[in-house]
């Protein structure tokens, strides 16, 4: 019994030798024992590093300190600090290598100083980085480029300085990007930041950053928010298209236009026609810095828009395009074709082309500048708001219906916008309306006529593109009715769409959905005119295109009275729907 247990005990002690031998050759040598060793080279760089230096005389376990998260196997993955009483503590302190398994760092907001260390780049697994609100200086490490799995990257509200390594564009699976607020990052943006494709937030204002905007930046269609410099702007996506929230403008008196063509030996066409003929190339360039990025009020995947004061005094709005891929001759003539249409248009509620120049290096479009900027921006604006009253908003309304009338019947051929929206209507000192960005879209896709790629505002685009994809007259007719709406309520009618829906409209009031910023119209004329707008906006947005009014019908409906339908508060939206135009 005994000889028997002692073989078997020695039976059972070989063959865990054997297998223990064959974990050693299929498998790390001895795991356990260097996830230990690890754990415990993560408590020490811990202890180390003095962030926690109010822990320093307990005994308790690293897992459980103050923004610490480890995983099960005791690795740490998360570690948030934001200790702001107390003492400073150094960043570089943490040895980073010993934390190959951290997903997640944010030390923001805390009384975070010195460099980022180059180590920083061995948190391979990151995919939250922020190191913002700190007392950090000094350049930003390249090694960030090693940081492939990031997802945000925040390090504003420091003291950074020198250049955005161009490494940056290795992170290709960056959202969020922020660096605004160091005041001393310089040089230009790296074009590799075109490389992240899933960029939704970029920001890189109050810093010093010159240069132009690189092109590549219009690669990143997931863009949504981008900031740089001292200016603000929005970067919608369906296809990617300028809306500048800047300070737009006009000038005082529009003086006779001369216009210059000259062709050059390459065959690039340069023509500046203006005020006084007197624009020239170099009065841009001059004027813009080459394009100085300081100039610039707004971006979008097809270019950048500068504002620009001229010698002569005129502020203008440039807008640059960055350059182009496909089928130059092509292009080319179409741009020209499309150029000289929209040279001739004159219409007193259409922002006026002032020139372009279509060069290999340099292809822009000089525009009118308008003070007040968009009607969106001025919507949003609570005091500007106020300013634009019932009748300024109906005055807008019908401006945007000349502007756009015109366009539709007085134009051989017919020009369809495709891109109303309240981003595209802008507005003077005195708060008249101008549409702005004509024919912008067609223009960048000459190779379509009436089949195009969506172009257009989302909110705005009429329901039938997201199955026909054919551009007619009645997208605009559509468009517009969001924007005659928007106008009235103060705000997209988004909302109202789904209560239109789902409800009856029996039971919505006129009075309800008006912008209740603005005390009800108080004169019988003004309370009229708000009616007839509504009625008409509802007509315009009806999903039936066939249903829809031409322009032409809207713009005589307009000149008449509104039908009575009782006193003003009693009106409903289901008795302006019912009854016909
Ligand atoms: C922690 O500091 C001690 C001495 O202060 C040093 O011997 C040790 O190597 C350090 N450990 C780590 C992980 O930095
Ligand atoms: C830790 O203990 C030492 C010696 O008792 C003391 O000087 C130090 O202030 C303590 N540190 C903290 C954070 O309490
Ligand atoms: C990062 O830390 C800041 C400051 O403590 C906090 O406001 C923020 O929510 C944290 N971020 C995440 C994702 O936990
Ligand atoms: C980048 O990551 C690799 C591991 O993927 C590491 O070996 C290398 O040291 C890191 N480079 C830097 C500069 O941190
Ligand atoms: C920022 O860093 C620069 C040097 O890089 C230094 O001269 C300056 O004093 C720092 N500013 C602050 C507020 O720390
Ligand atoms: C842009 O910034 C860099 C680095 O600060 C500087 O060397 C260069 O002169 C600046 N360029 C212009 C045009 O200001
Ligand atoms: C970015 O856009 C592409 C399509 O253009 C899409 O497939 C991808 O999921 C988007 N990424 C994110 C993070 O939204
Ligand atoms: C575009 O539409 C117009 C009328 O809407 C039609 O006359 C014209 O033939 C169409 N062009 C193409 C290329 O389909």
């Amino acid at each position: 019994m005994e000889w028997c247990s002692i073989t078997c005990r020695a039976l059972v002690v070989s063959m865990v030798l054997l297998l223990y031998n064959m974990l050693l050759i299929s498998s790390p040598p001895a795991a356990a024992a260097t996830t230990e060793a690890q754990v415990e080279a993560e408590a020490e760089a811990l202890r180390n590093s003095t962030w926690w230096w109010y822990m320093e005389n307990t005994t308790s376990h690293h897992c459980t300190w103050e923004g610490i998260t480890c995983n099960t196997e005791g690795h740490v993955v998360r570690i948030t600090y934001s200790y702001i009483d107390g003492k400073m503590v150094e960043l570089s302190k943490l040895k980073f290598s010993s934390f190959p398994s951290l997903l997640h760092l944010n030390v923001s907001h805390s009384s975070m100083y010195g460099r980022i260390p180059d180590e920083i780049g061995m948190l391979t697994k990151l995919t939250y980085l922020r190191i913002s609100e700190c007392d950090v200086h000094g350049e930003l490490p390249v090694s960030l480029g090693n940081l492939t799995l990031l997802e945000e990257l925040d390090l504003a509200y420091n003291n950074l300085s020198g250049v955005i390594p161009s490494s940056l564009g290795y992170l290709k699976n960056l959202i969020h990007l922020d660096l605004s607020f160091n005041y001393g990052l310089s040089g230009v943006i790296p074009s590799s930041l075109g490389y992240l494709k899933n960029l939704k937030y970029l920001d890189l204002s109050i810093n010093e950053i010159n240069g132009s905007i690189p092109y590549q930046i219009g690669n990143l269609e997931n863009l949504t928010h981008l900031y740089l410099h001292h200016c603000y702007f929005f970067v919608y996506n369906l296809v990617s298209f300028f809306v500048v929230l800047g300070f737009l403008l006009i000038s005082r008196k529009t003086r006779k236009i001369q216009t210059k063509e000259i062709p050059t030996k390459n065959g690039d066409i340069f023509s500046v026609w203006n005020y006084d003929g007197k624009i020239a190339y170099e009065d841009i360039i001059k004027a813009t810095e080459d394009f100085d990025i300081k100039y610039c009020i707004g971006t979008g995947g097809y270019g950048s828009v500068y504002k620009a004061q001229l010698p002569t005094g005129n502020v203008v709005a440039l807008k640059k395009l960055h350059g182009w891929e496909r089928d130059e001759a092509t292009y080319l003539k179409s741009f020209q074709n499309e150029v000289q249409i929209l040279s001739k248009i004159r219409h007193r509620n259409i922002v006026k082309l002032q020139g372009y120049c279509l060069h290999k290096r340099c292809m822009f479009f000089i525009y009118n500048y308008m003070g007040r900027g968009s009607l969106y921006c001025v919507l949003s604006n609570e005091v500007e708001a106020l300013e634009l009253d019932w009748i300024k908003r109906v005055n807008v309304v019908k401006s945007i219906v000349h502007a756009v009338c015109y366009m539709h019947h007085d134009c051989t051929p017919p020009i369809i916008h495709r891109d109303i929206s309240s981003n595209n209507i802008l507005l003077d000192s005195k708060l008249d309306a101008f549409l702005s960005d004509f024919g912008t879209a067609r223009l960048l896709h000459p190779d379509s006529s009436n089949q195009t790629l969506l172009a257009g505002t989302y909110g705005y685009i009429a329901p039938e593109l997201a199955y026909t994809m054919v551009v007619t007259e009645k997208c605009d007719v559509y468009s517009f009715g969001v924007v005659a709406l928007e106008t009235m309520m103060g705000k997209h009618p988004g909302e109202l769409f789904t209560l239109l829906s789902f409800s009856s409209t029996q039971n919505i009031m006129l009075t309800d959905i008006l912008d209740s910023r603005l005390p009800s119209p108080q004169d019988q004329q003004v309370a009229r005119d708000v009616v007839l707008v509504v009625w008409l906006a509802l007509k315009c947005i009806h999903s039936n295109l066939r249903s829809r009014p031409t322009m032409q019908h809207i713009s005589s409906k307009l000149l008449t009275q509104s039908p009575f339908l009782g006193p003003f508060h009693r009106i409903s939206l289901w008795q302006l729907n019912a009854l016909e135009i």
